[in-house]
């Protein structure tokens, strides 16, 4: 007879510790419900973080990013702005990390860069977070493709219609608050226009999207700014802003790379934006002036 008590009692305390385990791996660390990340489909990922902060690698992640090109990586511009301070960020105050899902761990074929320059929309405002694209130039970028573990991702060139399955990933928070170590990617859906106005009013602005899931629960989060939201392959917005995260009826907003376009493209490595147009226009005028003074020599003797 105490012997039936005490087994019952056993198995009921297992049968607790047992929930409870399961439990607990069910509410593992996630963007919010998401999944860990696999490298095939997110080689594009890059993690930026502030160098003072990163003694203990990976602990200065601040934001998210895309790379666009060789040395060219999409993020938000308020990941380049200390609101603290109230002033944009130096070049030489970033890192930028690529090739690992785990934040903290270093693997082969990890790039760890320092940013030579940066470009970011001058309209930007921390306040209503208008145009918050920015785009980072990497001293050391991709050297040869590697496509193993990193490797650029291309925009959408199309306007992707509401309701479509989008991938966002990030390092950001997760459901117990606390930034994730392991790159995480969740499954949201672009979210029309009009439903969008209608919950963020005044507050949505030319360039902004929403994405998520309007019953709630799946979602970025802080420290996914600046990370891209991808639709078939290609980085249709970037994380930029929300009220809370994943609270039904409040997707998240995102900057709308469409709508940036030409922006982001005529933005192309430092040597090419900052020197060269000076270059090539002093160029022009040395090409102009020669013949000028060619045609000028040659009408002269001519006329003689
Ligand atoms: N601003 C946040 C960041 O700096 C991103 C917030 C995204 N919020 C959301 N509910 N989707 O990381």
């Amino acid at each position: 007879m105490v012997h039936g008590l005490e087994l019952g009692l056993g198995c009921f305390l297992w049968l607790l510790i047992c929930c409870k385990v399961a439990a607990q791996t069910d509410t593992q660390p996630r963007i919010i419900n998401g999944s860990v990340a696999r490298v095939e489909e997110t080689r594009h990922l890059v993690s930026i973080r502030l160098r003072k902060h990163d003694n203990n690698f990976g602990s200065g992640h601040i934001c998210g990013g895309a790379l666009i090109a060789a040395n060219k990586v999409l993020t938000a511009a308020h990941c380049l702005y200390n609101n603290g301070r109230k002033r944009y960020r130096r070049p030489s105050e970033l890192i930028v990390v690529m090739g690992t899902l785990n934040r903290y761990e270093h693997p082969n074929g990890t790039i760890v860069s320092e940013v030579s320059s940066m470009a970011y929309m001058n309209t930007f405002s921390p306040d209503s977070m208008r145009d918050d694209v920015g785009v980072l130039f990497l001293r050391k970028g991709l050297i040869r493709p590697n496509p193993f573990s990193v490797a650029p991702i291309q925009l959408a060139r199309q306007v992707t219609p509401a309701g479509r399955v989008c991938q966002v990933a990030g390092w950001g928070r997760t459901e117990q608050s606390t930034l994730s170590n392991i790159l995480m990617t969740a499954n949201v859906s672009t979210i029309r226009e009009q439903t969008c106005r209608s919950i963020y009013k005044s507050g949505l602005l030319p360039g902004m999207m929403c994405a998520g899931r309007l019953q709630g629960g799946t979602d970025s989060c802080q420290g996914d700014s600046g990370g891209p939201l991808v639709h078939e392959g290609r980085v249709i917005g970037v994380v930029s802003w929300g009220y809370g995260c994943a609270e039904p009826g409040l997707p998240g907003v995102y900057v709308d790379v469409q709508y940036y376009q030409q922006w982001i493209d005529e933005r192309s490595g430092v040597a090419r934006s900052r020197t060269s147009p000076g270059l090539g226009l002093s160029f022009s005028l040395l090409l102009g002036l020669l013949t000028f003074t060619a045609t000028i020599q040659y009408s002269c003797r001519y006329k003689r």
